[in-house]
């Protein structure tokens, strides 16, 4: 059965991963040809935020995020600041992130964490640039720090990215400016809370995503995820909501270039005409 392509982001994809080493080509061309026309691909620490930069000079519609996940807080190095904010300039920057609390790997110590998070969304306050938030069992710090660093008329917003927490939750983050995306965990069968959130929220709030290569939606659960695969979510996200693909993907596609505004801007890039 010939599947006809329709226009998505996938807002939260890790390309740089070593996963990925292999046929990086051939997984980005594969999301193009499958409609994912854009794809903001999400650092984790330094390196890999570079990486992130690189990608979007080779590839045509790979957009980075650049920032420091809780897993990586205790060895952020010490001048991460001047760092992160010398790499925002780059126009492929679109937000900083991932940024958040993991309290359930708890990589680095609970405290080091919150301060790596504060100090970057006052970085992205500073810079005017969104948030891409990794929360996982940490909801309660999650919000606290949101609310004292992320909200009011000088916050620019961001993503929940994998949403995990309530629907209250979700609506207060909205309140803040925050949009809420769904990845592959909504496709799995036990994702009955999560249909349930899907179904609520405001139709203008919300996004898909891969989290590649993690988290592969069903028919691909437990195997490498890519962004291709952005189009199951969306399916299910359709079929939960009970309108059609095609208007689940214009609407997270107006979401996605509302909450990253640098989306819309033209850019040199591989394909027009550039070099280098
Ligand atoms: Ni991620």
């Amino acid at each position: 059965m010939k599947v006809e392509p329709v226009y998505l982001v996938d807002t939260h994809a890790h390309l740089d991963d070593e996963r990925f080493g292999a046929d990086r080509d051939e997984v980005v061309e594969r999301a193009a040809r499958s409609g994912v026309k854009m794809i903001v691909n999400v650092g984790c620490d330094i390196p890999s935020s570079e990486a992130a930069i690189a990608f979007s000079r080779c590839y045509k519609g790979v957009y980075a995020v650049t920032g420091i996940h809780p897993h990586d807080a205790a060895n952020a190095p010490h001048d991460a600041m001047d760092r992160l904010r010398d790499l925002a300039e780059d126009e492929a920057v679109v937000a900083i992130g991932e940024i958040g609390l993991d309290y359930h790997y708890e990589l680095s110590p609970r405290d080091v964490q919150r301060e790596l998070f504060i100090r970057q969304l006052d970085l992205a306050r500073e810079l005017g640039l969104p948030v891409v938030i990794h929360d996982r069992e940490a909801h309660g710090d999650v919000m606290d720090i949101l609310r004292a660093h992320a909200s009011g008329p000088r916050g620019a917003g961001g993503v929940l990215h994998c949403f995990s927490g309530s629907l209250e939750m979700a609506r207060e983050c909205i309140k803040m400016g925050f949009y809420i995306s769904f990845g592959g965990p909504l496709t799995f069968s036990n994702a009955r809370r999560l249909r349930e959130l899907a179904t609520a929220l405001p139709p203008d709030k919300i996004l898909v995503e891969t989290d590649c290569p993690y988290l592969a939606p069903v028919p691909h659960r437990g195997e490498r995820n890519e962004p291709a695969f952005v189009r199951f979510t969306a399916e299910k996200l359709a079929e939960i909501r009970g309108v059609p693909l095609e208007e689940i993907a214009e609407l997270t596609t107006t979401n996605a270039r509302l909450v990253f505004p640098r989306l819309s801007l033209r850019r040199p890039g591989p394909s027009s005409g550039s070099n280098g």
